[in-house]
């Protein structure tokens, strides 16, 4: 007699609820579609490959193809289990690509990771206790520090970014969290992102040296997360990272990868670096080496290949990539200048830059999450509401997609916003 399981319904855990990401929420439960009379434009993925104006550099993607047939019957292969923190040719590419004529990464100091959603996942877990850390973020930020801190537990308070200074840290508003602690709860790290994702800003040298100088006061960790590192496109405003500037003197945990400045997000490689001259994060180190362990890092091929990764990429590659992000960037900025309640804040580096939307001056148009749906549903252009990112009011643009593509999509927000504009 076939026994039969009664009826119920298995329950998710405390951190599967916990977790949210609120792009994913936002396109899930989208009750509109785009104009069918028009072609979807999508400015709304940081994914630069979708449109094929960004392709991989060509020497990397033919070396894949010999790692896998060339070394599969001479061991060591890349067909084993790599070391939890990755191989150690790949960790010593990393180091020397991460070094400075300020700072020199010690290859033991490199971990590689899942993508650098990994690495910062890592980051946050190594520095902060469920109920007894704080994690600051930035307000606009990429939404994954906040989902993290949520799915584990692990309290955040966000410090502002300031949109008409370049998108530079409000210096007042992170002391203030800094010093102020009515809640007893310790601050395990400062999580800065520079390039900002969605704020496409770059951070002058002397810029990070005063955000160093106020965290230092402090002695609390900084975590920055660098995976737009040497995107800025603007002639004379170079990237540098914080472990440049302070010359391994600060704490700080680098992350990084190749998703963006390779053109290569679905390979799933990325970093943790630690700045540390003087060991300070030693032990931070080992706690990183024993969670890396959980999941074994990414494949064992991508970190074969590495090595050549950086070496035989063409400096022409990164700097083609470059000039077109700064003439996409310029062909928005031309695109909606002058639009009526609209201002767009320049962007400088990275693939996205952020529009400030004036709603009071458009008829039937709460807020920004208002502006982009129906902008998706008459217009077919997919960008995405500020609210995501926590700055209402804003709407985010991926500057990724083809000059003409980005044309028209301008075009149409213009008639977008004529139509809904108030007499007043
Ligand atoms: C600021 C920022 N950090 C980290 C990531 C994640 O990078 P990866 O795709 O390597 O996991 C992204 C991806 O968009 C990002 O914008």
């Amino acid at each position: 007699m076939p026994h039969k399981t009664p009826s119920f319904l298995v329950k998710r855990s405390l951190a599967a609820s916990r977790t949210f990401n609120p792009i994913r929420n936002l396109v899930d439960h989208m009750k509109v579609k785009p104009n069918p009379n028009l072609p979807l434009i999508p400015l709304s993925i940081g994914d630069p490959t979708i449109f094929g104006n960004f392709p991989p550099p060509e020497n990397v993607t033919s070396l894949l193809g010999g790692k896998l047939t060339n070394n599969n019957l001479h061991p060591p292969t890349v067909h084993g289990y790599p070391h939890s923190a990755g191989s150690w040719d790949a960790r010593q590419a990393v180091a020397k690509y991460l070094t400075t004529s300020s700072y020199s990464f010690k290859p033991d100091d490199v971990m590689l990771t899942c993508g650098c959603s990994q690495a910062i996942d890592l980051a946050i877990s190594v520095l902060a206790n469920p109920g007894e850390h704080t994690i600051l973020i930035p307000r606009p930020g990429f939404s994954l520090y906040r989902a993290l801190c949520d799915s584990k537990g692990i309290n955040f308070e966000y410090y502002d970014l300031l949109p008409h200074k370049k998108w530079q840290i409000d210096l007042e508003s992170l002391e203030s969290i800094l010093r102020v602690r009515k809640d007893g709860k310790k601050i395990g790290a400062v999580l800065i992102n520079n390039p900002s994702n969605p704020c496409g800003s770059n951070f002058s040298p002397s810029h990070i040296r005063e955000v160093i100088d106020v965290v230092s006061k402090y002695n609390v960790p900084i975590i920055a997360d660098e995976i737009y590192a040497d995107m800025a496109f603007n002639e004379n405003d170079k990237f540098h990272s914080f472990s440049d500037v302070s010359q391994g003197d600060y704490p700080v945990v680098h992350v990084g990868g190749l998703a963006k400045r390779y053109m290569i997000p679905g390979w799933r490689l990325g970093w943790v670096g630690l700045a540390h001259q003087s060991g300070h994060l030693n032990e931070v180190k080992q706690g990183i080496l024993d969670l890396s362990q959980l999941t074994l890092g990414p494949s064992s091929i991508i970190q074969g290949i590495l090595p050549q990764v950086f070496e035989e990429t063409p400096a022409t590659y990164h700097f083609n990539n470059l000039v077109q992000l700064r003439e996409n960037a310029e062909t928005i900025r031309r695109g909606l200048e002058g639009i009526e309640g609209l201002e767009v804040i320049p962007a400088e580096a990275a693939m996205y830059l952020l529009v400030k939307i004036n709603p009071q001056k458009f008829k039937h148009v709460k807020n920004d999450v208002d502006f982009a749906m129906q902008l998706f549903e008459k217009e077919s252009v997919f960008v995405l509401p500020g609210e995501v990112f926590q700055i209402p009011n804003f709407f985010r643009i991926v500057i990724t997609p083809p000059k003409d593509k980005l044309e028209e999509a301008c075009n149409r927000i213009q008639r977008f916003c004529s139509k809904h504009l108030t007499n007043i």
